[in-house]
């Protein structure tokens, strides 16, 4: 048990020391006194990043659902598991306790089975931040069907792409979404998005907005008669360690998303093992994630972990600005929120009000606060420690990605001192080294380089779905027997990390994980495109924003630009959704190559962060003409 709970700073350094002496022992211990298993593993672990493989708990029979359900039934059933918030603060919030939720989820996997669906089929989840987005995550894992949860703020182009790329056999949605004082018509874009998706046969379709909306015969359904028709006992799917869990898209460097593939054991002991300690979780808190579960900190974080733990998780559908930029503070008085974790884009947003709205609320519940998603600037770093925890709260700055499965590098709250922007110290388990440009390792402190990860963690994603090839030339072929990040990061004096930041052609804005690439394609599809790149420029609030160089086919289009700007952000919001939205695009007559014709993003990045003097070598390019052009002519 005491391995469970870190308490103090030896205690830490002691547990991971023996994690990554005994890794197989450590997580077996775990493994074995804090879950239930219909069978037991054969072997811990195996794994060669050369194959790339990893399997964890080989041999072991389970169901999630048990552990995160069924198991606190005993003891906590009238306790709330999903607090749910809605978007209106009118609206009263909903406690579902895990005896309701149990009843819901089985009602739900009945649903699903009653239409076909079953062990191992893919199941699309496009539903805004309301209970039945994770009782049907939930519900999928109980009959061990593989959920795909797209964010509901992704264009009807970008979810068709996710529904075809995994063959999804049925799409979970909603009528609508509410987003603030807005609608969003969420059954108009499946219905888009499945004009290209033969291969689903059912649409369940959740009322939340009662808007009229078109329902396909013999497609769509309603689900609250469904559900209210169904049996609340549904036996669990024994399912394999290694069995498919979900699969979760991030962007990449190429046009497609990669599906990335999480499986059941390691997911589900990893998970459970950061919440309780990263976030110090003790038995009758209240926690609460901001994120949405379409991304993988609500996976992990907001339904996986916290439920594993027996947790009471807040699910709150709306925005920090509605109906007004006091909404997360109201929010943490009115439920006593114990553990708050949110992204440094909304610090910065919610900073840049004042303390006005702050100071009027009652945060005293507060235990710890949580980053996560970009790196944390030093000015909003300070604000949410002095205004939002008093000074009192911990902040943990925890660095991980969709890929990681849980939280890889993090402070753990009144155990590692903390020390603002450094994601401090690695997690138990967890191996990371940083390499130079030569893929040698550097070795001591005072080191700055690639941030990779030399050995394996329980909640590694196995694979890319459909490609393992690209899993494996993304992941583990830059450095030798390493997972590479695609970070850099640099460990100061006493060993702490500091993540400087993508060191590939992703941009993270306002936390969101943008591939330069699907944003160019998107681009290049307008009529008067010839070619465009896109590079992340500071923004205060975003942290990075989209700068797009966009050439003409004719430059001297007569259209006025700035009609050719809206129209090209149009086309990213059909296909990605509006996050990809650039802030500036300027037109030029050439972009700066290399001789193989290659784009120099390199040079683009520097102009369009007012580094001049600093371009580096500009000699090999094939056109240097185009470059002061470029610079002149910056926006
Ligand atoms: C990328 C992963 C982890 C869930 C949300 C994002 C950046 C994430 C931090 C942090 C500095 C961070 C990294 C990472 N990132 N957390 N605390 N400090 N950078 O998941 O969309 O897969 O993005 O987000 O660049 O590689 P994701």
């Amino acid at each position: 048990m005491s391995n469970y709970h870190i308490k103090h700073l030896e205690e830490y350094y002691q547990v991971y020391r023996k994690s990554i002496r005994e890794p197989e022992n450590f997580w077996e211990e775990i493994a074995e006194e804090h879950f239930i298993w219909r069978k037991k593993w054969d072997k811990v672990l195996e794994w060669d990043f050369k194959k790339p493989e990893v399997k964890w708990f080989q041999g072991a029979k389970l169901n999630i659902t048990e552990n995160c359900i069924d198991r606190h039934l005993a003891t906590r059933g009238d306790k709330t598991a999903i607090l749910f918030e809605p978007n209106n603060p009118d609206e009263a919030a909903e406690h579902i306790t895990y005896l309701q939720l149990s009843e819901r989820v089985n009602q739900f996997a009945n649903v699903l089975k009653d239409h076909g669906i079953k062990k191992g089929d893919r199941v699309c989840i496009y539903v805004p931040m309301i209970p039945e987005l994770a009782i049907a995550t939930l519900a999928c894992a109980r009959i061990g069907a593989i959920h795909s949860v797209v964010f509901a703020g992704f264009s009807s182009t970008a979810l068709s792409t996710r529904i075809n790329d995994s063959d999804c056999k049925m799409v979970i949605t909603s009528d609508g979404s509410y987003r603030g004082a807005k609608t969003i018509d969420l059954k108009g874009i499946v219905d888009e998005a499945l004009e290209s998706c033969p291969g689903v046969e059912n649409v369940l379709v959740a009322k939340r907005i009662n808007s009229d909306i078109d329902m396909k015969q013999g497609r769509d359904k309603w689900l609250q008669p469904l559900l209210d028709a169904a049996s609340t006992k549904c036996e669990a799917e024994v399912m394999d360690a290694e069995d498919p869990l979900f699969i979760l898209y991030t962007s990449g460097s190429t046009g497609l998303p990669k599906g990335m593939v999480h499986t059941t054991a390691g997911y589900m002991v990893y998970t459970a093992y950061t919440f309780k300690n990263a976030f110090q979780y003790k038995e009758n808190d209240v926690y609460w994630c901001t994120a949405d579960i379409g991304w993988i900190t609500g996976h992990s974080y907001i339904v996986y972990g916290p439920l594993a733990n027996g947790a009471t998780t807040v699910l709150f559908e709306g925005v920090p600005s509605y109906p007004d930029f006091g909404r997360f503070w109201n929010i943490i008085e009115k439920h006593k929120v114990n553990q708050f974790y949110t992204a440094p884009t909304a610090i910065r947003a919610l900073a840049k009000q004042g303390t006005g709205l702050v100071d009027i609320y009652d945060l005293s519940s507060l235990k710890v606060l949580g980053s996560v998603g970009e790196p944390i600037n030093e000015e909003a770093w300070h604000w949410y420690n002095d205004n939002v925890g008093k000074k009192k709260s911990p902040i943990i700055d925890t660095w991980w990605q969709t890929e990681t499965g849980g939280i890889m590098i993090t402070p753990i709250p009144y155990v590692t001192p903390t020390k603002p922007t450094y994601a401090t110290l690695p997690f138990i388990g967890i191996q990371p080294v940083l390499m130079d440009e030569n893929g040698e390792e550097l070795k001591g402190n005072q080191v700055d380089g690639r941030l990779c990860i030399k050995f394996p963690w329980p909640s590694i994603a196995r694979t890319i779905w459909g490609n393992h090839e690209r899993y494996k030339e993304t992941y583990f072929s830059a450095y030798k027997n390493m997972y590479f990040t695609g970070d850099g990061a640099l460990r100061d004096e006493v060993g702490y990390y500091r993540i400087t930041g993508r060191v590939d052609d992703v941009i993270i804005v306002s936390g969101h994980n943008l591939g330069t690439a699907p944003i160019e394609d998107a681009i290049n599809e307008h009529p008067a495109v010839a070619e465009s790149a896109i590079v992340g420029f500071p923004h205060d609030i975003k942290g990075s924003a989209l700068y797009g160089y966009v050439t003409l086919k004719d430059f001297g289009e007569t259209r006025v630009h700035d009609n050719l700007r809206r129209e090209i952000n149009q086309i990213i919001t059909e296909h990605i959704g509006p996050i990809a939205k650039l802030d500036k695009i300027q037109f030029s007559e050439g972009l700066p190559k290399t001789r193989s014709g290659k784009i120099m993003r390199r040079i683009l990045r520097k102009i369009s962060c007012n580094e001049m003097d600093n371009l580096g070598d500009t000699s090999t390019l094939l056109n240097p003409e185009v470059v002061q052009s470029i610079i002149d002519n910056r926006l």
